[in-house]
């Protein structure tokens, strides 16, 4: 039997960066807070903890008075890292590479007067944090209707740039309506393609498998798409969150097994999983 662990599984580029410079300043001695929870994963966030690295949002920052914020690989808005370095507190930026460069994007352009339209979720962290870089004020568009109906204030120039997990298929719909309307427009494709290559290879190992593990957090939005994908494909695909989830019953002849991760699921889990059936199976 055949055990394949996609190559994607787990923790991107940015993510895993952040999760490291935790783990490197929790060694330091000093005293570490995160704002907000560096990744969505209970047992993370508790083994951490347990280091005394404890999580912090806008509501207890006064709180603070010393020891270093490391901001997660979302970023957040300028006004949070001032505050942060007001207060005398050490900040460990650990915003993805690939954010800050929205983040840079959005101050030069808002800068310069053009007017900033963000494609992506109003409500999503990434998003908040994006436009709180711009000097002016930000629209967001996350549906095509909401684009039909966008006007631009006093005919400004335009910058467009997107979350960076927003839908690559629903991005150039809503860029192919914006630029109809005859503004003055220019697009920054800011998408991170980590979700859809690990989409595309869960896919891909599910269509060949008689057996699909997808590792994930329950409230994950990203590992329920990874599931949901899988089962299209493997009829036997389990859906776990951590080994003690994991009660395989195999079918009769099993060629190959394929295991997946959601972006948060830290590699020790995912390690325990794939001993666990190359051991028992
Ligand atoms: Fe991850 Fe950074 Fe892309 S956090 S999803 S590598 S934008």
């Amino acid at each position: 039997m055949e055990i394949r662990l996609a190559k994607s599984a787990g923790f991107c580029f940015g993510v895993k960066r952040a999760v490291e410079q935790v783990y490197t300043q929790a060694d330091s001695g000093k005293k570490i807070y995160t704002y907000g929870p560096i990744i969505h994963n209970e047992e993370v966030v508790k083994d951490l903890e347990k280091k005394g690295v404890h999580v912090i949002d806008e509501t207890n920052l006064d709180e603070v008075s010393e020891g270093t914020v490391i901001i997660r690989s979302h970023g957040v808005e300028k006004a949070v890292c001032d505050r942060i370095q007001e207060r005398g507190l050490e900040c460990v930026d650990a915003t993805c590479p690939f954010v800050k460069r929205i983040h840079k994007v959005v101050e030069k352009e808002s800068a310069a007067g053009k007017q900033i339209v963000i494609i992506g979720s109003a409500t999503h962290p990434e998003v908040m944090g994006i436009m709180g870089w711009s000097s002016t004020p930000v629209v967001v568009i996350e549906t095509e209707e909401e684009a039909e109906n966008f006007v631009s204030e006093n005919d400004r120039e335009i910058c467009v740039v997107s979350q960076t997990t927003f839908n690559y298929i629903k991005f150039h719909k809503i860029v192919e309506k914006l630029t109809k309307k005859g503004y003055n427009i220019s697009v920054v494709n800011t998408i991170c393609n980590a979700t859809e290559e690990r989409q595309t290879e869960a896919r891909e190992i599910a269509r060949e498998a008689d057996v699909m593990i997808v590792i994930g957090g329950k409230h994950s939005s990203n590992s329920r798409k990874l599931y949901e994908i899988c089962a299209k494909e493997c009829e036997h695909t389990y859906f776990i969150q951590t080994l003690a989830d994991l009660k395989l019953e195999l079918p009769k002849s099993v060629g190959l097994v394929g295991i997946t991760a959601g972006a948060s699921t830290p590699n020790n889990i995912i390690e325990e999983v794939q001993n666990y059936v190359r051991i028992n199976f």
